[in-house]
Protein backbone atom coordinates (compact mmCIF):
# COMPACT_ATOMS: atom_id res chain seq x y z
CA UNK A 1 0.00 0.00 0.00
CA UNK A 2 0.73 3.57 -0.21
CA UNK A 3 -0.08 5.68 2.76
CA UNK A 4 0.58 8.82 4.92
CA UNK A 5 -0.02 9.11 8.20
CA UNK A 6 -0.46 12.23 9.44
CA UNK A 7 -1.60 14.28 12.90
CA UNK A 8 -0.05 16.72 14.80
CA UNK A 9 3.68 16.41 16.88
CA UNK A 10 3.15 14.08 19.57
CA UNK A 11 -0.10 12.77 18.25
CA UNK A 12 1.37 8.45 18.24
CA UNK A 13 2.47 8.50 14.41
CA UNK A 14 5.95 7.24 14.98
CA UNK A 15 4.21 4.69 18.08
CA UNK A 16 2.13 3.13 15.73
CA UNK A 17 3.86 3.22 12.65
CA UNK A 18 6.03 0.03 13.10
CA UNK A 19 2.56 -2.03 14.28
CA UNK A 20 0.95 -0.56 10.88
CA UNK A 21 4.08 -1.56 8.60
CA UNK A 22 3.71 -4.97 10.09
CA UNK A 23 0.23 -5.55 9.14
CA UNK A 24 0.65 -4.08 5.49
CA UNK A 25 4.57 -4.74 5.09
CA UNK A 26 4.95 -0.90 4.14
CA UNK A 27 8.18 0.55 4.89
CA UNK A 28 8.24 3.52 7.75
CA UNK A 29 10.10 6.61 6.24
CA UNK A 30 9.71 9.59 8.84
CA UNK A 31 11.32 12.82 7.56
CA UNK A 32 11.77 13.76 11.40
CA UNK A 33 13.70 10.59 12.03
CA UNK A 34 15.83 10.93 9.06
CA UNK A 35 16.62 14.28 9.52
CA UNK A 36 17.71 13.53 13.34
CA UNK A 37 19.59 10.89 11.44
CA UNK A 38 21.32 12.90 9.51
CA UNK A 39 22.04 15.53 12.42
CA UNK A 40 23.61 12.84 14.50
CA UNK A 41 25.91 12.10 11.96
CA UNK A 42 26.77 15.75 11.20
CA UNK A 43 26.01 15.71 7.45
CA UNK A 44 26.06 19.41 5.44
CA UNK A 45 21.70 18.31 5.37
CA UNK A 46 21.59 17.57 9.13
CA UNK A 47 23.34 20.54 9.73
CA UNK A 48 21.42 22.95 7.25
CA UNK A 49 17.68 21.34 9.00
CA UNK A 50 18.67 21.42 12.62
CA UNK A 51 18.72 24.94 12.24
CA UNK A 52 15.18 25.23 11.71
CA UNK A 53 14.22 22.25 14.01
CA UNK A 54 15.73 23.31 16.91
CA UNK A 55 13.24 26.27 16.59
CA UNK A 56 10.19 24.07 15.68
CA UNK A 57 10.10 25.64 11.84
CA UNK A 58 9.71 23.88 8.29
CA UNK A 59 12.85 22.32 6.93
CA UNK A 60 12.49 24.67 3.77
CA UNK A 61 10.45 22.54 1.09
CA UNK A 62 13.45 22.16 -1.44
CA UNK A 63 15.76 19.70 1.03
CA UNK A 64 13.03 18.07 2.27
CA UNK A 65 11.58 16.93 -1.19
CA UNK A 66 14.76 15.84 -2.79
CA UNK A 67 15.13 13.17 0.49
CA UNK A 68 11.58 12.23 0.30
CA UNK A 69 12.01 11.44 -4.11
CA UNK A 70 15.23 10.08 -2.96
CA UNK A 71 14.26 7.89 -0.31
CA UNK A 72 11.22 6.77 -1.91
CA UNK A 73 13.03 6.00 -4.99
CA UNK A 74 15.66 4.01 -3.38
CA UNK A 75 14.37 2.18 -0.93
CA UNK A 76 10.84 1.42 -1.70
CA UNK A 77 11.04 1.88 -5.94
CA UNK A 78 7.95 3.97 -4.82
CA UNK A 79 5.79 1.59 -3.68
CA UNK A 80 4.55 -0.63 0.13
CA UNK A 81 5.39 2.92 2.23
CA UNK A 82 4.11 4.80 4.88
CA UNK A 83 4.98 8.42 4.87
CA UNK A 84 5.11 10.24 8.34
CA UNK A 85 5.60 13.53 8.27
CA UNK A 86 5.65 13.99 4.76
CA UNK A 87 4.21 16.30 3.30
CA UNK A 88 3.48 18.86 5.73
CA UNK A 89 2.33 21.67 3.60
CA UNK A 90 0.48 21.60 0.20
CA UNK A 91 4.10 22.47 -2.02
CA UNK A 92 4.85 19.11 -0.31
CA UNK A 93 1.86 17.09 -0.74
CA UNK A 94 1.64 18.89 -5.06
CA UNK A 95 5.47 17.49 -5.39
CA UNK A 96 4.12 14.12 -4.02
CA UNK A 97 1.52 14.30 -6.32
CA UNK A 98 3.76 15.05 -9.17
CA UNK A 99 5.91 11.94 -8.24
CA UNK A 100 2.88 9.47 -9.32
CA UNK A 101 2.31 11.64 -12.30
CA UNK A 102 1.96 8.84 -15.07
CA UNK A 103 1.42 5.83 -12.64
CA UNK A 104 -1.99 4.16 -12.59
CA UNK A 105 -2.41 4.40 -9.32
CA UNK A 106 -1.69 6.95 -6.60
CA UNK A 107 -1.97 7.01 -2.80
CA UNK A 108 -4.44 4.63 -1.17
CA UNK A 109 -4.93 6.34 2.28
CA UNK A 110 -4.17 8.97 4.60
CA UNK A 111 -4.43 8.74 8.35
CA UNK A 112 -5.38 11.11 10.17
CA UNK A 113 -4.21 10.86 14.02
CA UNK A 114 -7.08 13.57 15.71
CA UNK A 115 -5.76 14.27 19.30
CA UNK A 116 -6.32 17.83 21.35
CA UNK A 117 -4.13 20.12 21.79
CA UNK A 118 -3.49 19.72 25.95
CA UNK A 119 -3.01 16.30 25.62
CA UNK A 120 -0.30 16.69 22.99
CA UNK A 121 1.29 19.01 25.53
CA UNK A 122 1.09 16.41 28.18
CA UNK A 123 2.55 13.96 25.92
CA UNK A 124 5.73 15.25 24.72
CA UNK A 125 6.58 16.90 27.95
CA UNK A 126 7.00 13.39 29.07
CA UNK A 127 8.16 11.75 26.06
CA UNK A 128 11.63 9.94 25.55
CA UNK A 129 13.10 8.40 22.70
CA UNK A 130 16.31 6.50 21.91
CA UNK A 131 18.45 8.01 19.28
CA UNK A 132 19.72 4.65 17.85
CA UNK A 133 16.78 3.20 16.58
CA UNK A 134 14.21 5.87 16.94
CA UNK A 135 11.41 4.29 19.72
CA UNK A 136 8.95 6.21 21.75
CA UNK A 137 8.60 6.10 25.80
CA UNK A 138 6.67 8.13 27.61
CA UNK A 139 7.14 8.07 31.52
CA UNK A 140 3.00 8.81 31.84
CA UNK A 141 2.31 5.91 29.46
CA UNK A 142 4.89 3.85 27.75
CA UNK A 143 8.34 2.99 30.23
CA UNK A 144 10.80 1.13 29.04
CA UNK A 145 11.27 -2.36 31.11
CA UNK A 146 14.39 -1.05 32.16
CA UNK A 147 14.86 2.55 33.48
CA UNK A 148 16.74 4.93 30.62
CA UNK A 149 16.82 1.94 27.88
CA UNK A 150 16.03 1.34 24.82
CA UNK A 151 13.22 -1.90 25.40
CA UNK A 152 14.00 -2.56 21.36
CA UNK A 153 17.85 -1.89 21.03
CA UNK A 154 19.34 -1.37 24.67
CA UNK A 155 20.01 2.17 22.97
CA UNK A 156 20.07 5.16 25.85
CA UNK A 157 17.35 7.17 25.62
CA UNK A 158 17.54 10.88 25.21
CA UNK A 159 14.88 13.58 25.95
CA UNK A 160 14.43 15.50 22.64
CA UNK A 161 15.81 18.89 21.66
CA UNK A 162 12.35 20.09 20.27
CA UNK A 163 10.54 18.68 22.85
CA UNK A 164 11.14 22.05 25.21
CA UNK A 165 7.97 23.87 25.89
CA UNK A 166 8.70 26.59 23.75
CA UNK A 167 9.31 24.83 20.71
CA UNK A 168 6.28 22.26 21.01
CA UNK A 169 4.42 25.74 20.94
CA UNK A 170 6.18 26.60 17.67
CA UNK A 171 5.78 23.25 16.42
CA UNK A 172 1.83 23.04 16.87
CA UNK A 173 1.45 26.53 15.28
CA UNK A 174 3.46 25.57 12.68
CA UNK A 175 0.85 22.35 12.25
CA UNK A 176 -2.28 24.29 12.47
CA UNK A 177 -1.29 27.02 9.59
CA UNK A 178 0.64 24.65 7.70
CA UNK A 179 -0.05 21.03 7.66
CA UNK A 180 -3.61 20.56 9.04
CA UNK A 181 -4.77 21.82 5.72
CA UNK A 182 -4.02 19.25 4.27
CA UNK A 183 -6.90 17.26 5.99
CA UNK A 184 -9.00 18.84 3.47
CA UNK A 185 -6.97 18.12 0.56
CA UNK A 186 -6.53 14.96 1.13
CA UNK A 187 -10.77 14.55 2.04
CA UNK A 188 -11.44 16.33 -0.90
CA UNK A 189 -9.72 13.40 -3.13
CA UNK A 190 -11.57 10.54 -0.62
CA UNK A 191 -8.60 9.42 1.02
CA UNK A 192 -8.70 10.75 4.27
CA UNK A 193 -9.69 8.25 7.50
CA UNK A 194 -9.34 10.23 10.64
CA UNK A 195 -8.79 7.92 13.52
CA UNK A 196 -9.49 9.24 17.24
CA UNK A 197 -5.72 9.13 18.35
CA UNK A 198 -6.54 9.34 22.33
CA UNK A 199 -7.21 6.38 23.06
CA UNK A 200 -4.60 3.82 23.81
CA UNK A 201 -1.62 3.55 21.46
CA UNK A 202 -3.13 -0.71 20.92
CA UNK A 203 -6.41 0.79 20.20
CA UNK A 204 -5.02 3.46 18.03
CA UNK A 205 -3.35 1.12 16.25
CA UNK A 206 -6.16 -1.48 16.04
CA UNK A 207 -8.24 1.18 14.19
CA UNK A 208 -6.05 2.25 11.68
CA UNK A 209 -5.78 -1.94 10.87
CA UNK A 210 -9.41 -1.95 10.79
CA UNK A 211 -10.05 1.27 8.55
CA UNK A 212 -7.30 0.06 6.03
CA UNK A 213 -8.84 -3.56 5.78
CA UNK A 214 -12.02 -1.58 4.61
CA UNK A 215 -10.47 -0.38 1.87
P1 LIG B 1 8.83 14.87 13.39
O1 LIG B 1 9.86 13.99 13.95
O2 LIG B 1 7.96 14.37 12.32
O3 LIG B 1 7.97 15.43 14.60
P2 LIG B 1 6.42 15.73 14.80
O4 LIG B 1 5.50 15.69 13.65
O5 LIG B 1 6.43 16.99 15.57
O6 LIG B 1 5.90 14.50 15.50
P3 LIG B 1 6.54 13.73 16.68
O7 LIG B 1 7.56 12.79 16.15
O8 LIG B 1 6.94 14.70 17.76
O9 LIG B 1 5.24 12.97 17.23
P4 LIG B 1 4.61 11.59 16.82
O10 LIG B 1 3.27 11.86 16.24
O11 LIG B 1 5.53 10.71 16.05
O12 LIG B 1 4.37 11.01 18.29
P5 LIG B 1 5.08 9.81 19.07
O13 LIG B 1 4.61 8.52 18.50
O14 LIG B 1 6.53 10.02 19.22
O15 LIG B 1 9.52 16.22 12.87
C1 LIG B 1 10.45 16.92 13.67
C2 LIG B 1 10.88 18.19 12.96
O16 LIG B 1 11.54 17.85 11.71
C3 LIG B 1 9.74 19.13 12.52
O17 LIG B 1 9.34 20.00 13.58
C4 LIG B 1 10.40 19.88 11.36
O18 LIG B 1 11.26 20.86 11.84
C5 LIG B 1 11.23 18.79 10.69
N1 LIG B 1 10.45 18.10 9.63
C6 LIG B 1 10.03 16.79 9.64
N2 LIG B 1 9.35 16.51 8.52
C7 LIG B 1 9.33 17.66 7.77
C8 LIG B 1 8.77 18.01 6.52
N3 LIG B 1 8.04 17.14 5.80
N4 LIG B 1 8.95 19.28 6.08
C9 LIG B 1 9.67 20.17 6.77
N5 LIG B 1 10.22 19.91 7.98
C10 LIG B 1 10.06 18.67 8.47
O19 LIG B 1 4.36 9.99 20.50
C11 LIG B 1 4.63 11.12 21.30
C12 LIG B 1 4.63 10.71 22.79
O20 LIG B 1 3.32 10.32 23.17
C13 LIG B 1 5.53 9.50 23.09
O21 LIG B 1 6.10 9.69 24.34
C14 LIG B 1 4.58 8.30 23.07
O22 LIG B 1 5.05 7.24 23.90
C15 LIG B 1 3.28 8.94 23.60
N6 LIG B 1 2.08 8.35 23.00
C16 LIG B 1 1.92 8.03 21.67
N7 LIG B 1 0.69 7.54 21.46
C17 LIG B 1 0.06 7.56 22.67
C18 LIG B 1 -1.25 7.19 23.09
N8 LIG B 1 -2.15 6.68 22.22
N9 LIG B 1 -1.57 7.37 24.40
C19 LIG B 1 -0.67 7.87 25.28
N10 LIG B 1 0.60 8.22 24.95
C20 LIG B 1 0.95 8.08 23.65
MG1 LIG C 1 7.45 10.98 15.22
Amino acid sequence: MRLIIMGPPGAGKGTVAPGVCKATGCKHISTGDMFRNNIKNQTALGQEAQTYIQKGQLVPDELTIRMVRQTLLEDCKGDQFLLDGFPRNVSQAEALDGFFAGQERGLDAVILLVVPDEQIISRLSGRMVCPDCGESYNVNSRRPAKEGICDACGGKLVVREDDREETVKSRLDVYHSQSEPLADYYDRKGLLLKIDGSQSPEAVTQSVADALRGL
